[in-house]
């Protein structure tokens, strides 16, 4: 059977770990593009050049050419630019919209057939824009947000438990901005709510002051990353969300992911691209598992809803051409 093939738009910081992910877990024959010159070819022969080591048996090929994406099963896009201490992921609007068009059209022309995961910010208006340049089914083109802002919840949960993270199931909703939206009521270890657990140990007004500094830490989490590292933003951990969405659809997996989905009515949104739980498999988004929100959830969701919204608003007037189509 031949290999899967997935291309990498975008060879920086995030880029790199996602080549050396899919090769150390065989996911297929690996392309990477940017539009530096010799840059991703270096990264991708420098990995290479560890296969022995690592023992994977896969092609990698960097790239500046998008001719080479051709064939691709999965596109995974972090061209863009990070952004910097004190910056919001909104900031970033203006600059990697117009990069964000460069990107659809190439692969609106090289891979028409394949699954395409944006991690690019502000991550919900790109994966919207992206799905309105290449005009592919809105169940193959999704955003990686989700999957990290859980499992950074799950961290902050498991660290303040003392128990092992993978006992935690904990998720996040809403736009990948300030205002996305931590389930408080469905955080559990193995079944056991969380709250229930700090209320047992703190009493009930602790209890609940510890939860809300978990959640704004959630919150902020990238921020705190971009702050401590000076010069860029959070890459190991968008790399590997993003390989566990991408897995899900090479193996049909089924995985329920916390995925920015383009919804149709579900969660009281029309048309809108925000992050829900989505269950992934090879046909790429094959369902969006809704459950009932409570009045203050609700609230919150649609908050958020309202600044990815408003964003959308903004894109017209960046990219005037596109205008008829952002409409
Ligand atoms: N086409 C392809 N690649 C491009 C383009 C373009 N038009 N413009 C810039 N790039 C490339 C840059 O050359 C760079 O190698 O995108 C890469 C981005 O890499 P980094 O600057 O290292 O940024 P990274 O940390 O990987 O984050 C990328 O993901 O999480 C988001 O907010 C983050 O938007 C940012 C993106």
């Amino acid at each position: 059977m031949a290999r899967a093939k997935i291309s990498l738009i975008g060879g920086g910081q995030i880029g790199g770990v996602l080549a050396q992910l899919c090769a150390l877990r065989e996911l297929g024959d690996v392309v990477l593009f940017d539009i530096v010159e010799n840059m991703p070819q270096g990264k991708m022969l420098d990995i290479a050049e560890v296969a022995r080591v690592d023992q994977f048996d896969v092609e990698l090929k960097g790239t500046n050419s998008y001719a080479d994406i051709a064939g691709s099963d999965v596109v995974i896009v972090t061209a863009g630019l990070p952004r910097k201490p004190g910056m919001s992921r909104d900031d970033l609007l203006g600059v990697n919209a117009k990069i964000m068009k460069q990107v659809s059209e190439g692969i609106k022309e090289y891979a028409p057939n394949s699954f395409v995961i944006i991690i690019s910010n502000p991550l919900d208006a790109m994966v919207t824009l992206c799905q309105k340049i290449t005009g592919f089914p809105p169940e193959r083109v999704m955003g990686q947000a989700g999957v990290l802002d859980s499992n950074r919840f799950c961290s902050f949960i498991a660290w303040e438990l003392g128990v092992s993270v993978r006992d935690i199931n904990a998720m996040v909703l809403g736009g990948h901005g300030d205002t996305m939206v931590p389930i408080v009521r469905y955080a559990n270890v193995n079944g056991i709510p969380v709250m229930e657990q700090l209320i047992r140990k703190y009493g009930e007004a602790k209890a609940k002051e510890v939860m809300t500094a978990m959640v704004e830490r959630t919150k902020m989490a990238g921020g705190e990353v971009v702050k401590l590292l000076g010069n860029g933003s959070a890459f190991y951990s968008p790399a590997s969300s993003a390989i566990a969405m991408a897995e899900a659809i090479l193996r049909d997996q089924k995985r329920v992911l916390p995925t920015c989905a383009l919804l149709k009515g579900e969660f009281g949104v029309d048309n809108y691209y925000v992050g829900v739980p989505c269950i992934l498999g090879a046909g790429g988004i094959e369902g969006i598992m809704e459950f009932e929100l409570d009045a203050e959830e609700q609230a919150l969701f649609d908050n958020s809803v309202a600044a990815v919204k408003g964003l959308i608003d903004e894109l017209p007037s960046i990219l005037p051409d596109l205008a008829d189509i952002l409409k």
